[in-house]
């Protein structure tokens, strides 16, 4: 497939690298501009572009910025075909993008960012620490296999999309609409728990929206307390026990 990633960080360059090494082409952009990427680009074998390129004459569409940056996207999609897929990693975490009032009042994020952008997206790898996507993948014949959410109202756009994840060394589970992709947003147990396919699916089911948010705060108040001393497995496990 022809992908536009936009956002160059953790994420989003993991991905291109990924994608890229299994035979996409990928563009990636940021906001800068593609200057400031043309060696990030070039390590995960991806062309550096504009925003506006990365969207133009792709079959998909990775959008890998913080939250609150998608208001500054809010035109970049009115002359892209309908039928290109746009796909949401993000996150909401109000000490870094402020406070939303609609997503604190319950709107699930990946609604609030399909408003911004006025295009539906599907969810996908929002659910994984950047270090488990860049070094947990696996092959799909290796054991325990960890899963990641994705989450979507077309359920063909869904499909591809999961194919993609797949192709990053991850199980996939279908988490269902986005109405109730709610289920796998930070402070959920499918957030960062690293669970294998069936576990995930047990996880989604679990969700508490009316805690998720102060789980959400528990744990990134400890894990910025907590700074280098925190490990990977560290946070993988109080994710898992905070949100149990
Ligand atoms: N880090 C994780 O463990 C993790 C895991 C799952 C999901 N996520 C979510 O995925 C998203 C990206 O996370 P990240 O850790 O990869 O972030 P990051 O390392 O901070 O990278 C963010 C990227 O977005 C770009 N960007 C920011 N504003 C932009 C704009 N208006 N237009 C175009 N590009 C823009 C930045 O480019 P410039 O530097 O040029 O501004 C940068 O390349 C976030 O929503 C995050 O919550 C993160």
């Amino acid at each position: 497939m022809k992908i536009g990633i936009i956002g160059a960080g953790n994420i989003g360059a993991t991905l291109a690298r990924k994608l890229a090494a299994v035979g996409h082409e990928i563009k990636l952009a940021n906001s800068k501009g593609p200057e400031s990427i043309r060696d990030i680009a070039a390590e995960a074998g991806a062309t550096a572009t504009t925003k506006e390129e990365a969207v133009t004459g792709v079959d998909a569409v990775i959008l890998s910025i913080p939250f609150a940056a998608y208001r500054d996207l809010a035109t970049l999609f009115e002359t892209v075909p309908d039928n290109v897929i746009v796909v949401d990693t993000s996150n909401y975490y109000p000490f870094r993008d402020g406070s939303i009032s609609d997503v604190d009042g319950g709107k699930p994020e990946a609604v609030w960012v399909t408003e911004q952008i006025k295009r539906p997206v599907i969810k996908a790898w929002n659910a994984v620490l950047a270090a488990t996507l860049e070094k947990k993948g696996v092959d799909r014949t290796q054991p325990g296999r960890i899963a990641l959410p994705v989450a979507g109202d077309d359920p063909a756009a869904k499909s591809r999309v999961m194919e993609l994840v797949e192709a990053t060394g991850f199980d996939t589970v279908d988490a269902g609409e986005l109405a109730t992709s709610w289920r796998q947003q930070p402070g959920t147990p499918a957030y960062c728990t690293e669970l294998t396919a069936e576990e995930l699916k047990s996880a989604l089911e679990k969700a508490d929206q009316k805690r998720s948010a102060d789980n959400r705060e528990v744990l990134i108040k400890e894990f910025m307390e907590r700074g280098d001393s925190l490990t990977h497995d560290d946070m993988v496990a109080r994710n898992r026990a905070v949100t149990a």
